[in-house]
């Protein structure tokens, strides 16, 4: 398939990639910063540019993939571009898990959401053969298309609908972004002391690899589990200097204590 992307950021820049390998052709590259266009296009061996008006009209989809604050307005840009007409009428697809279908709506004619739940970094390599792709569409035809694009660089696709896309994003926001926060809290807690987050690593790593075939709930250990009150007072007194971590600390052990199930 032809496709234009629609940005050039993590995602634009990993899925790109993908696509290409996978033998699909890379247009063009648009993004509102020629610099981050030109970088990504270069990689894709694609054209590039930062004017609308320049978005080449010969794709069959639109791959938008900007910050879930710009989908709105970057709609709004590509729909006053006459990138569809009675003859072409291409897909409009955006990546993010929590901005509805509908913000295509009256917009397009074919339109959909492609949201793989990984955490995609521009620095970090990423591997989509092992990763489920959620899609939605506005139309049957347009659902196979998008399952077939995304069949040929995942290794699975569910089809979601709007709501449901909302809560997975969620729940990713608890399991990966909540999860890489305590490590950066954790990891500040060490370096005051002189130690490094070095030391922590297997323990991290064994806490991500137990999950993969037991539940979470089964797998918490640590004193609020226990119920050793001293320890979590002696952990409340380290943090006296930090009162939202202190919080932090309070509130999380304490749904610790309401979720944890039977000990093992
Ligand atoms: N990162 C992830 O792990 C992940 C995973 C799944 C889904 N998503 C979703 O994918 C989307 C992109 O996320 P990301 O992490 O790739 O974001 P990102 O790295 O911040 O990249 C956003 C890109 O959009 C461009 N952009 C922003 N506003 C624009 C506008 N008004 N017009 C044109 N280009 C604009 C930015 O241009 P500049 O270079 O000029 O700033 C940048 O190239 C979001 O909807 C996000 O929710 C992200």
């Amino acid at each position: 398939m032809k496709l234009v992307l629609i940005a050039a950021g993590n995602v634009a820049t990993h899925l790109g990639k993908a696509l290409k390998d996978a033998g699909h052709n890379i247009l063009q590259v648009y993004s509102r910063s020629e610099p981050s266009a030109k970088q990504l296009a270069k990689k894709l061996r694609s054209d590039f540019t930062s004017k609308p008006s320049e978005i080449n009209p010969k794709a069959d989809i639109y791959l938008i993939a900007v910050s879930d604050n710009s989908i709105k307005d970057v709609v709004h840009t590509l729909a006053n571009n006459n990138l569809e007409s009675s003859k072409r009428k291409p897909i409009f697809i955006h990546t993010s898990g929590s901005i509805p279908i509908n913000v295509f709506k009256k917009k397009f004619s074919h339109y959909g959401v492609v949201y793989p739940p990984y955490p995609f970094t521009k620095a970090k390599s990423a591997s989509l053969k092992n990763i489920a792709i959620t899609v939605e569409a506005s139309d049957v035809e347009t659902l196979k298309k998008l399952k077939r694009l995304c069949s040929s660089v995942a290794k699975d696709v569910v089809e979601l609908n709007s709501e449901q896309r909302k809560t997975l994003h969620l729940a990713a926001v608890f399991a990966n972004n909540f999860t890489n926060h305590f490590l950066v809290l954790a990891e500040r807690i060490l370096n005051k002391k002189n130690m490094s987050l070095d030391i922590l690593r297997p323990l991290i790593l064994e806490s991500a690899r137990r999950i993969q075939d037991s539940p979470p709930e089964m797998m918490q250990t640590g004193p609020a589990r226990r119920g050793d009150t001293a320890t979590l007072e002696e952990h409340l007194l380290l943090l006296k200097d930090n009162p939202r971590l202190q919080q932090l600390y309070r509130l999380i052990s304490e749904s610790i204590e309401e979720t944890s199930g039977p000990r093992l």
